[in-house]
């Protein structure tokens, strides 16, 4: 039987008590530039300071942004005196050394995804920040949407029954450029890091941490993880069955199989984006949820920031929704997958 409606979300609303922190942003690139609009647009954040390798890129994001503060000294932007939180937007080979700048500086960090190239040095950063007393957050955004919250009550409730099947697929095709940063093994390219980690953290967070990882896939010319399909094995006949790529746009959805119903997340399911829960048969009854609101696509990275912001006013050193230990185990999911499908040399 289904329940007779999906539940409420609980959402992390701006201005619901949570402090107003000043944002200092390292790395103005593409992904900072969404997530600063989406903050200046739908939080009671702000960024304060930008740090770019070049005067010229910090001016101008600076500009576009109402941002204070241009530098071009990571040293500077973390000691800077009017920053609260450290946004670390560069590619994953610059997070383990720009995220722990930051905590020596005493500053709480969010670092975009992946935390770190690999495990160990997520244990490193999580090492450091609990020595520090700072909060440390990897930018996992699906985590803190509306429907996330959503699914996170349904499975506490236990209305999917037992949970046996996790279907996830992240794949988008990106254009075959050497120079392009998927495709740069120093700057921590590949399908895994950038686009496989989101259905192995919705893995995660649906089955817990897996008791084995058996993949298949191919590297590119370049070096690095070009695709992957990965079985993660969870507790008694649980598993996932979890695609990437960056070779070929694939249908970036979710399912989460139970013995009494069936939960499928719409096209792009690591954001805002749409709920079926079912009858596990064929013509039974089903409930849809469309996400209402009104924050589509990269807004929806403002609900990571309130987030943060509420954690870090209640003492937390830690999401509670992502824990450190989490973000390690998923990076070691990861690091299982590469070696398998690299012969090793990951
Ligand atoms: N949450 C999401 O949906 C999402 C989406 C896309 C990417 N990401 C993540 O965000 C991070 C950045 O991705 P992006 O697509 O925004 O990359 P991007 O457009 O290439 O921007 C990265 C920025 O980092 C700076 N940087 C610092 N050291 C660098 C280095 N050694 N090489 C190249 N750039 C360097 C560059 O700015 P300066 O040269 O001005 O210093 C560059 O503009 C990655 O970790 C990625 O996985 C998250």
């Amino acid at each position: 039987m289904l329940p007779h409606h999906l539940p409420e979300p609980e959402l992390f609303r701006p201005e619901t008590g949570e402090p107003a922190l000043r944002w200092g942003v390292v790395g103005p690139g593409g992904i900072a530039g969404a997530f600063v609009s989406a903050l200046h647009a739908h939080t009671a954040q702000r960024a304060v300071a930008v740090s770019s390798r070049s005067a010229e890129r910090a001016g101008s994001f600076a500009d576009q942004h109402g941002i204070a503060h241009r530098l071009t000294s990571l040293d500077e932007l973390v000691a800077h005196p009017e920053v609260d939180v450290v946004y670390v937007a560069t590619p994953q080979s610059e997070h383990l050394a720009v995220g722990l700048a930051a905590i020596a500086a005493g500053k709480h960090v969010l670092i975009e995804k992946p935390l770190a190239m690999n495990a160990a040095e997520a244990r490193q950063l999580q090492a450091a920040a609990a020595s520090a007393g700072v909060l440390l957050m990897e930018a996992m955004w699906t985590r803190y949407l509306p429907q996330t919250s959503i699914i996170r009550q349904l499975l506490a409730d236990g209305a999917l029954g037992e949970i046996r099947t996790v279907l996830a697929d992240h794949g988008q095709a990106i254009p075959a450029d050497p120079s392009h940063r998927l495709y740069r093994p120093e700057l921590g390219g590949g399908a895994l890091l950038d686009l496989g980690i989101y259905p192995v953290q919705f893995a995660s967070m649906v089955l817990g941490a897996p008791r084995s990882v058996t993949a298949v896939g191919g590297m590119t010319d370049t070096g690095v993880d070009a695709y992957a399909s990965m079985v993660l094995a969870g507790e008694g006949v649980a598993q996932a069955t979890l695609t990437t790529s960056m070779l070929a746009r694939t249908p970036n959805t979710a399912t989460i199989s139970g013995s009494e119903a069936v939960l499928t997340l719409g096209q792009f399911f690591y954001t805002p984006t749409t709920l079926r829960l079912e009858e596990p048969k064929p013509f039974g009854d089903a409930l849809e949820w469309t996400d209402p609101t009104g924050l589509a696509l990269f807004d929806g990275l403002s609900w990571e920031a309130t987030a943060l912001a509420r954690f870090v006013g209640e003492g937390r050193t830690e999401s509670p929704l992502h824990t450190l230990d989490e973000t390690v185990s998923i990076l070691e999911a990861i690091d299982a997958v590469r070696a398998q499908i690299s012969g090793g040399a990951a």
